[in-house]
């Protein structure tokens, strides 16, 4: 009855683990949820009050734009601006999504053909491989191995296979090894596409969670990543809004508007008050958020460790393509 591109799928590992979780709560089993990346916490209240001031205005219920409203990818240049000096056009370099899933499933279907590869990391999100079996594309699986620094090793990413891919996907901080990039390697991955004319998207939902000081880079800080590349972003992680479904892409302008090709017919924009209010910063709301992202490292720390304690080489070969974490 389904179509191959169904039959083909791999089953989706959290639906998997779900039902794991469930099978077990109902034999009385007391489940630790390490797997998903769902914070327990709740959205800072300052959020959840702009969605209900916002959800009571009758200009708000009718059909939201497709690219995402203009004072919401404003809000999103300013903060690239400040957070890494990176400048962006909100008319042109800037969409928003419905939660970067969205925009990871289907930007392969804006660049890849039948038959062309797709360089994914693994372990890694297994949206990564999935967006690109949707399109017809063909897996490269990138190992990431506790001894080249959980980085991919482009030099071993055979030359044929170079040749015929289109687009790679890199993410750092990285789920789920808990890996940063140090900023050479994304000057390695611009040198890499710019010569095989290969679309990088960064996949930096984490941006905001990381440890002891240290700031995670954009990968459009790399010279030259703009020409090549996207980047995209989640509000799920960094403000406990993973139900709300919002995120954003940003980047090169021609990219940006392929994905907004396959979007504007697919679906018809975020719900304008879900994308309302919340980058916009103001003193009250930094200390919610400090405050948020101090119990949110608390959390993901347990987890973070967990990963770097387990052997993920033998993960890797155990788990070639469904071994990443939500
Ligand atoms: C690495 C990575 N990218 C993207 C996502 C998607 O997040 P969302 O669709 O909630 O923005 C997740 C979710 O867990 C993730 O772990």
């Amino acid at each position: 009855m389904f179509a191959k591109r169904i039959d083909n799928l791999p089953p989706y590992l959290f639906a998997r683990i779900d039902e794991m979780k469930a099978k077990k709560r109902a034999e009385g089993v007391d489940v630790i949820d390490l797997g998903v990346g769902d914070p327990d916490l709740p959205t800072p209240p300052h959020i959840v009050q702009a969605l209900i001031d916002a959800a009571k205005d009758p200009d708000n219920h009718h059909y939201p734009s497709y690219l995402g409203m203009q004072s919401f990818r404003e809000a999103v240049a300013g903060w690239y601006q400040r957070r890494f000096s990176v400048d962006l056009d909100p008319s042109s370099e800037i969409i928003s999504l419905m939660g970067s899933k969205d925009g990871v499933a289907h930007i392969p279907e804006a660049l890849v053909n039948p038959g062309d590869y797709v360089l994914v990391p693994s372990p890694g999100y297994p949206v990564y491989s999935t967006g690109a079996l949707f399109s017809e594309g063909k897996v490269h699986e990138m190992p990431l191995l506790r001894e080249n620094g959980f980085l991919p090793v482009l030099d071993d990413i055979p030359s044929d296979v170079a040749r015929k891919s289109k687009l790679m996907w890199i993410n750092y901080p990285n789920n789920p090894t808990s890996a940063i990039a140090p900023p050479k390697f994304f000057d390695e991955v611009v040198e890499f596409a710019r010569e095989h004319e290969i679309v990088v998207v960064s996949d930096n939902a984490y941006s905001e969670v990381s440890f002891d000081g240290y700031k995670a880079p954009s990968f459009l800080e790399a010279d030259g990543a703009s020409e090549i590349g996207i980047e995209m972003h989640s509000l799920s992680k960094t403000y406990n809004m993973t139900g709300w479904r919002i995120g954003m892409a940003v980047g090169n302008k021609e990219i940006i508007r392929g994905l907004g090709v396959v979007k504007t017919n697919i679906d018809s924009g975020t719900f304008n008050p879900v994308s309302m209010q919340q980058l916009q910063p103001s003193p009250a709301r930094r200390t919610v958020w400090q405050k948020h992202v101090a119990s949110t490292r608390n959390a993901v720390t347990c987890w973070f460790q967990a990963c770097r304690n387990s052997d993920l080489r033998s993960r890797h070969q155990k788990l070639p393509s469904t071994s990443g974490l939500r």
